[in-house]
């Protein structure tokens, strides 16, 4: 498990935010009465449930004790809880109106048991909603990837590779959730971020993807190569634009599973 860092993370909360508004703004649910954020980061997906069912009771979800304590600090009167998403799909049969993921499922285990675990949690009527980054074949993260692999890199990563998180593709999981939900909504959208310079890619990965790498090297010198090297070869891949800038393309995932008040 990486270690995250809610400054970072936030250093592009409008990019961030906007898949989890668009995800939340498709919810075809008008009063739900009890939602969880799981995942919930610093709360800024927890923010956005908030503006739209502000009569809810909402319950932030997150492994990291960093990440709720940002939360708390931002959103005192929110509930919040430490927690692994795994342990809480088992731990007990209490449901909700909506099971809500942004960004945060793709750093958990075994999609096929989980997704259909996590619609047994939504009470009749509800929804289950994700978003995930549909982007790990990006150059951005090729290259972290083959550079870890390099020669000059390969002995300082432990034998077995770091372990990548992954997506399956989109329409696996819609075979995945439409035996047990009443209907399953997805879509994928590829953003186009505009970034001030190739470095502001590099700063995106350094509060994502890039923290499992920087992680498992020994020390900040060499953090610090690894990522002047990264820097490099993704100025290579992402071109700058006639004004300057770097176009960063990103695509997303989205799903949106009902179920049914009549179902069991
Ligand atoms: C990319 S952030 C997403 C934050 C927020 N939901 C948003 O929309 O921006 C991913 C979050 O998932 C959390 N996370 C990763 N694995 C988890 C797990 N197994 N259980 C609970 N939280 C987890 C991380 O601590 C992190 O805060």
């Amino acid at each position: 498990m990486p270690t995250w860092d809610a400054k970072q993370y936030l250093r592009f909360n409008d990019q961030r935010t906007r898949p989890c508004r668009e995800l939340v703004a498709r919810i075809a649910i008008d009063a739900p009465k009890r939602v969880i954020d799981l995942g919930c980061g610093p709360g800024n997906s927890t923010a956005v449930l908030a503006e739209r069912w502000p009569d809810s009771g909402l319950t932030g979800l997150d492994s990291s004790s960093e990440m709720i304590a940002a939360a708390r600090k931002t959103y005192p009167h929110q509930s919040w809880s430490i927690g692994d998403i795994a342990a809480w799909v088992d731990q007990n049969d209490q449901t909700y109106d909506i099971v809500f993921s942004n960004a945060a499922l793709q750093w958990v285990d075994d999609h096929s048991l989980l997704l259909p675990k996590l619609l047994t949690r939504v009470a009749k009527g509800g929804a289950l909603a994700i978003q995930m980054p549909a982007n790990f074949d990006a150059p951005a993260h090729r290259i972290m990837r083959e550079l870890a692999a390099s020669p000059a890199w390969r002995d300082h990563f432990p034998a077995s590779g770091i372990r990548e998180r992954h997506v399956h593709d989109l329409a696996s999981y819609y075979d995945l959730l439409a035996p047990v939900a009443a209907a399953v909504d997805f879509w994928q959208t590829e953003y186009q971020h505009i970034m001030a310079d190739a470095a502001g890619i590099v700063e995106w990965y350094k509060g994502t993807g890039l923290r499992p790498f920087l992680d498992a090297l020994a020390n900040d010198q060499q953090r610090a190569d690894f990522t002047a090297q990264y820097l490099e070869r993704i100025q290579q891949a992402y071109p700058v634009r006639k004004d300057g800038r770097v176009i960063f393309p990103f695509r997303r995932m989205f799903l949106i599973a009902y179920r049914n008040r009549r179902q069991s």
